[in-house]
């Protein structure tokens, strides 16, 4: 028998839906945590690509009008990497078109409180002794605000069992108007301070945090930063008072999906010890997007959501500069209608000095991962960050803000570092276009000693970034939560 039953509850699991990194971890570290034993199960809402994509599946509950909700049910079946999964099939809030949280014109859809508050009250009501299901969890791991009432359902539920809170992204918080409460069948008595009441609005996020039996976040780093004003977004002082019960785990990565030695949409697969496949790929992602086939001009690859967080804002600002250094830019990314604009327009520009897609690729993120020579994120803040320990492995040395989880996985190039065998890419402090530049000029410099530049590229591909130890640090975290 498994010593511990884990239910999983998340807005997003790769490959079935994936707007983020959330999506990267729910279809990653589930498998991780089962391959050391640990019986954990995924819950997810059934959305179009969902459903579409869930081959075989069988009906393990229908819950009619639970709560005033609409009727909805949960379809059991496994993902391609063999983990159980629910998916909550409930049409009327789920099956439509545009994305998980927002519709085609990039607008919340205006019933997410309803739509994440049935997956919240869904995942409480599994563990709790109303659960219409013979597979009992020992305790409900949330994930980020779309999950954040299922702790305070718990709280208020006969036969509940404990949960875990997992903070990817502070500055999502699921804010709605205190009337909500009621239509999500809250109590009165919990919109106060010591509960989901958040500066006289209704907070998912700050639900999750406060009634979660323990609380942990992508990164160790990024787990002392919330704790303070400037990335607390106005959580520090609950989080400051819950620290004892705070954990950062950084994130790993799925080993297999991102394997330069096997990746299926590379142009040549390449390992540690040949590296001479990188360059077919510089020159397959050139030709890809319009860029001039120059082996010898460092290509700066960047795959992004275009937000305030991401800080491409100042690339974008010092990118005419670069094409002096020289250097070429390849960016895929979307979001944000100006940045997507600014960057189209530089591409119309500079021709052949700086390509952009705008939209989401898998496929082009592995190529811009494994054909640039250098991967930039100069992020305002980041929780973790997983394409930075994508580009590691890829050979490919990211230059990153000190911020986050950045910080907890990249070490800053040096003389020193680069002697010891740790350095990994280019870190710059300062939030600034400066600054930006200049650790991108430090890595241009170094690229063209291409005997210290390999040595650098070794040294990302050598680093494990496997799940196996951050699984295992979780399971240590249930454990403690459980008392055992
Ligand atoms: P975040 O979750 O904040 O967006 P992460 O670095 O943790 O940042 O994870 C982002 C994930 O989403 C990575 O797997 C990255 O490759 C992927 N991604 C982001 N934008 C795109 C895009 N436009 N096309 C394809 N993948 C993307
Ligand atoms: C969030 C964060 C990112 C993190 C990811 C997965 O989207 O922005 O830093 O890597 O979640 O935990």
């Amino acid at each position: 028998m498994a010593e511990l039953k884990v239910l999983f509850a998340t807005s997003e699991v790769a490959p079935l839906i994936k707007t983020g990194g959330l999506a990267d971890v729910s279809g990653a570290l589930p498998a991780a945590l089962r391959a050391i034993g640990v019986d954990v199960r995924v819950l997810v809402p059934g959305y179009n690509p969902v459903m579409s994509q869930l081959a075989q599946h069988g009906v393990a509950a229908t819950f009619d009008g639970l709560l005033g909700f609409p009727s909805a049910r949960l379809l059991s079946g496994k993902m391609a990497n063999d983990v159980p999964v629910f998916v909550l099939d409930c049409p009327s809030l789920y099956q439509r078109g545009g994305g998980p949280y927002q519709n085609t014109s990039g607008h919340d859809w205006a019933d997410n409180a309803q739509r994440f508050g049935l997956l919240s009250k869904v995942a409480a009501v599994l563990g709790s002794s109303a659960s219409p299901l013979n597979w009992h969890p020992d305790l409900i791991h949330c994930n980020d605000w779309q999950t954040g009432l299922t702790p305070a359902y718990l709280h208020f539920a006969q036969g509940a069992v404990p949960s875990v809170m997992t903070i990817h992204n502070l500055a999502f918080q699921g804010i709605f108007p205190p009337a909500t409460l009621a239509k999500l069948h809250l109590p009165p008595s919990c919109f106060s301070i010591n509960g989901v009441e958040f500066f006289g609005s209704l907070s998912f996020l700050k639900a999750g945090m406060f009634y979660a039996d323990h609380i942990t976040t992508v990164s160790p780093n990024y787990a002392k930063e919330i704790q303070q004003e400037a990335l607390g977004f106005g959580m520090q002082g609950l989080l400051t008072t819950r620290r004892a019960s705070l954990t950062g785990i950084l994130n790993g990565i799925d080993t297999d999906e991102w394997d330069p030695a096997s990746d299926k949409y590379l142009a040549k697969t390449y390992n540690n010890t040949h590296m001479t496949g990188k360059a077919a790929n510089k020159e397959a992602l050139q030709s890809k997007l319009g860029l001039n086939l120059e082996p010898d001009v460092p290509l700066l690859g960047v795959v992004s959501r275009f937000t305030e967080q991401k800080g491409l804002d100042l690339l974008l600002e010092i990118a005419p500069l670069l094409t002096k250094l020289p250097v070429q830019l390849a960016m895929l990314g979307s979001g944000d209608a100006q940045m997507q604009k600014t960057a189209r327009d530089l591409s119309h520009l500079y021709p052949g000095k700086i390509g952009v897609v705008i939209g989401f690729s898998e496929e082009l993120s592995h190529q811009i991962e494994a054909g640039a020579d250098m991967f930039v994120m100069p992020s305002r803040f980041e929780p973790c960050g997983l394409n930075q320990l994508y580009s590691q492995r890829y050979g490919t040395p990211p230059i990153v803000h000190a911020t986050g989880g950045l910080v907890d996985s990249v070490v800053d190039c040096t003389a020193a570092t680069l002697k010891d065998g740790t350095a990994s890419g280019f870190m710059f402090s300062g939030m600034n276009a400066e600054n930006l530049f200049d650790a991108i000029q430090r890595a241009v410099d170094l690229y063209h000693d291409q005997r210290k530049w390999k040595a650098l590229c070794k040294n990302c591909m050598s680093k494990d970034f496997s799940w196996e130890s951050s699984a295992e640090a979780y399971r240590v975290v249930y454990l403690k939560v459980l008392g055992r």
